[in-house]
């Protein structure tokens, strides 16, 4: 795991930015695996300012999204797939047929699951999946006791994830209960991962996913089992990590360090 402790949020969001850039500057037609909710938003702000400025081209990636609410029409402006067309897509200029989201609306959300795994293995699998984390050390909506080998599927939400979801939907709105998640197996195949987190919110789930056991519990930790994995952090999300020192050693400011 490269544990990155970036100078503070905006930081942790450019560099987060610079590796989804590297990865397409490496592979023009790389696919992505995309998250969405509020940590996110700083880094496709980023994103759709670089395409703006001709500086990174995303005509030809290919996307998945990571979740989707299950139940919220698609146009819904809370749905995961309104949200990154909102977010990235429009300014990105995507193709549509090239962006993928699991059917929230589909009369079999169990079949609907198997096809997007389907459809992930059929575009050559993800290179770099994008994530953030849960307070409760979710990934995707990998609530805690997902297996660590599950695949794309429904999953029941969390009181505490509905509860912190409440602020994107309306006071007379709830909160979806169900979600389609890629699997925390599904998200270990991304040849690469990049979480980031940000706030102090974080901090116990970002102890827990790096210093804790790997455990169903805190479904974040399985990364430690990703040969490839990048953890952005704002000192923050970091403040309950025992071994900071280290981490500020190999990498100074977030940065690389020469050996
Ligand atoms: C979103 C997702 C979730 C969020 C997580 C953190 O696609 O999969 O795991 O990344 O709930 O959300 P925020 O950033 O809103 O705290």
């Amino acid at each position: 795991m490269r544990v990155l402790i970036c100078e503070d949020a905006a930081a942790a969001a450019r560099r987060t930015a610079d590796l989804l850039c590297a990865q397409v500057a490496a592979r023009a037609d790389a696919v992505l695996g995309l998250a969405t909710g509020g940590t996110m938003e700083p880094v496709y702000a980023l994103l759709r300012a670089r395409c703006a400025a001709g500086t990174l081209d995303l005509s030809r990636v290919t996307t998945f999204n990571l979740d989707e609410y299950i139940g919220l029409p698609q146009d819904h402006p809370q749905s995961y797939r309104a949200t990154i067309q909102r977010m990235l897509f429009d300014a990105a200029r995507i193709p549509p047929e090239r962006g993928h989201f699991p059917d929230g609306t589909a009369p079999d959300p169990g079949a609907a699951s198997a096809q997007y795994e389907g459809l992930i293995a059929a575009a050559g699998g993800i290179d770099l999946q994008l994530l953030g984390i849960g307070e409760n050390g979710h990934i995707g909506f990998n609530e805690p006791t997902s297996s660590l080998g599950s695949r794309t599927r429904p999953k029941t939400l969390t009181q505490s994830t509905r509860a912190a979801n409440a602020r994107f939907f309306g006071p007379d709105e709830k909160a979806p209960r169900f979600a389609i998640t890629m699997g925390i197996a599904t998200v270990l195949d991304a040849r690469a991962c990049v979480l980031i987190a940000t706030g102090h919110k974080k901090a116990a789930a970002v102890a827990a996913a790096i210093e804790g056991p790997v455990s169903a519990v805190c479904p974040a930790s399985a990364l430690q089992m990703h040969p490839a994995a990048t953890l952005l952090l704002d000192p923050e999300a970091a403040a309950d990590l025992t071994l900071r020192e280290y981490y500020d050693t190999v990498h100074p400011g977030g940065g690389e360090a020469p050996l």
